[in-house]
């Protein structure tokens, strides 16, 4: 085998509670991990010289040294080495910086294929741990499942599969929002709340929690984010507006998509609002 083509999906957070935050400066979450139909294309090709190339259609990738799959090839090749190098060709769709994991998508998944391009025989958990140095998001993608619990700082995963095809509308305003400049806000806006100490219990991760959580419909970033982006409470208004019940912003945004239960019934609210977004982009996408 010489080269390896993957699928390597965006992720939305049906809930997010931050519930703390800790001595490392990381905050302490409880999240929802669901895995959509959105995503991006990797193509690892195996090349003579020593090497790591990036080919990608996306401009702002372009320079990958500060792009999480190279950052994965990293603590690869100071874990293992194989012979020759790789090129990896990304054919980019999952909006940067939108809190829909596209960059830990692809470096989870990138390590998942050169585990199998070059038969490394790498266990799981070695991959999973080099995930979760990655960054917060990477370990879900390395699970085999489409949707799970997420807590510490989001990289401790429990599966929590999905039986249900759930269709979203994604909006996708044109600017982006850092992950670090966002917390930052919410530590401004809810210092003392966030300063207790935080335990986490396996009660957390209760079934019948969880969907409570998942009928809340909360994500607690959005205040932060959207004082930072007065314009997602507009997009969020819009949903509203056409009659959404179930909406709400992914990770730390500016991604803000609604929830329903059938094609049909998603189509008709992205006919609704397509008119009226300015400049954002717009996905119909369903659970993976
Ligand atoms: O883990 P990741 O690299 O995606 O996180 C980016 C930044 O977001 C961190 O440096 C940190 O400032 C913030 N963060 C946090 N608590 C989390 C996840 C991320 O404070 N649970």
């Amino acid at each position: 085998m010489n080269s390896l083509t993957i699928s390597s999906p965006a992720k939305v957070n049906l809930f997010l509670k931050v519930l703390g935050r800790r001595p490392d400066g990381y905050h302490e979450l409880l999240t929802l991990f669901h895995r959509i139909s959105l995503s991006d294309r990797l193509t690892l090709r195996k090349i003579k010289r020593p090497h790591f190339r990036l080919i990608t259609n996306h401009p702002k990738l372009k320079r990958f040294r500060a792009n999480l799959v190279y950052r994965a090839y990293q603590l690869l090749r100071q874990l293992v080495s194989w012979k020759g190098g790789v090129e990896v060709t990304l054919e980019k769709n999952i909006p940067i910086a939108a809190g829909l994991g596209g960059g830990s998508s692809n470096a989870a998944h990138f390590l998942l294929g050169m585990n199998r391009l070059f038969r490394l025989g790498l266990p799981k958990k070695t991959v999973i741990r080099i995930g979760s140095q990655i960054g917060s998001d990477a370990p879900f993608f390395l699970h085999d499942t489409n949707q799970a619990v997420g807590t510490g700082r989001g990289e401790k995963i429990k599966p929590f599969p999905s039986h249900q095809k759930l269709w979203f509308v994604l909006v996708i305003p044109s600017f982006g929002l850092s992950t670090r400049q966002v917390y930052k806000r919410l530590r401004a806006l809810a210092l003392t709340r966030l300063t207790r100490a935080v335990t986490i219990t396996s009660a957390h991760s209760d079934r019948q929690r969880i969907a409570r959580l998942v009928a809340s419909g909360e994500n607690d970033l959005f205040p932060a984010s959207c004082s930072m982006r007065p314009e997602l409470g507009r997009i969020n208004s819009l949903f509203e507006q056409s009659g959404v019940q179930r909406r709400l912003m992914s990770g730390s945004g500016p991604t803000i998509f609604s929830i329903h239960n059938s094609k049909r019934e998603a189509e008709r609210t992205a006919r609704l609002i397509r008119d009226r977004m300015h400049g954002a982009k717009m996905f119909v996408c369903h659970t993976c």
